[in-house]
């Protein structure tokens, strides 16, 4: 396991201690998928990620307050990963947030909106057994809450659920699967991987720019999107964002004191322990 390493100061008597893993992209299949399916199992095959995945949350389970998954657990939906996933989401003391690959059928080959999401959650039959979409669980007088934005979106009514957890008066660790923008977080991105997207939820039109029409129409934010990020930069007891997508690490900040961590892939063995203190 490649740990990483972080502390958020938030001025708790004693520490907690999150375990965040992100982006398993379990590739399970067998006979009961087509072939089309069958032959992406292949993806990403130079590792072994129910091992890894198996090892974080061993280690997490041990050494942790709280196991915090933020999605892509599964690379696609075939009935092996649902299965296998349902299985691994049983343990409490993992709280889910979907990724965008949770609902995804053959990896891109279509456009991705909320009725593909939940024609794929309708598959599932329930998703994959824990609510995917809005969570939260206090741990130490810290309230972790997983909003899914994994389509480069959020919706009102996460806004409003969101708002409830902060009425509840303790610190909240955010947890979503794509990172918000940030200057920063961008140029790295697109230093990595000239010519891609950042990937990121809430580009404004000028970091937008470079990007295909097709990312730029994907990736653009509504309305109840930047609601949603106002909300969050403005927010004092918003103290620490966990993410993921990106397949690296980093580290910055949204604002002064609102660290934003976005923690490299699960399948290929990376986890980050953060010390909230
Ligand atoms: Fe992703």
């Amino acid at each position: 396991m490649q740990l990483e390493r972080s502390t958020v100061k938030i001025g708790l008597e004693r520490p907690v201690k999150l375990l965040h893993i992100t982006d398993s992209h379990l590739t399970l299949v067998d006979g009961r998928d087509d072939g089309r399916k069958r032959a992406l199992g292949n993806r990403l095959g130079g590792w072994d990620k129910e091992e890894n995945l198996r090892e974080q949350i061993a280690y997490g389970e041990e050494m942790c307050d709280l196991i915090v998954h933020t999605g892509d657990l599964i690379d696609f939906v075939s009935k092996a990963n649902v299965e296998y996933a349902k299985k691994v989401l049983k343990n409490e003391k993992i709280l889910f947030t979907a990724g965008n690959h949770d609902f995804s059928q053959y990896v891109g080959e279509s456009w991705e909106d909320k009725a593909y999401k939940m024609n794929s959650y309708m598959q599932m039959d329930g998703g994959l057994g824990v609510p995917m979409f809005f969570a939260s669980r206090t741990v130490g007088g810290v309230n972790v809450v997983g909003i899914d934005n994994g389509y480069y979106l959020f919706e009102d009514w996460q806004l409003w659920r969101l708002k409830r957890e902060v009425e509840k008066g303790l610190p909240v660790i955010l947890a979503f699967h794509d990172p918000l923008f940030e200057e920063s977080l961008y140029r790295r991105h697109t230093e990595l991987h000239p010519g891609a997207p950042a990937y990121l939820a809430g580009c404004d039109e000028e970091h937008l720019l470079p990007y295909s029409e097709f990312r730029a129409v994907q990736q653009r934010p509504d309305a109840p999107t930047l609601r949603m990020i106002e909300y969050i930069k403005s927010e004092p007891s918003i103290r620490a964002i966990l993410s993921g997508h990106l397949h690296m690490n980093y580290e910055s900040e949204l604002r002064e004191g609102l660290p934003q961590f976005v923690t490299g892939g699960g399948f290929c063995g990376c986890a980050r322990e953060i010390t909230l203190v």
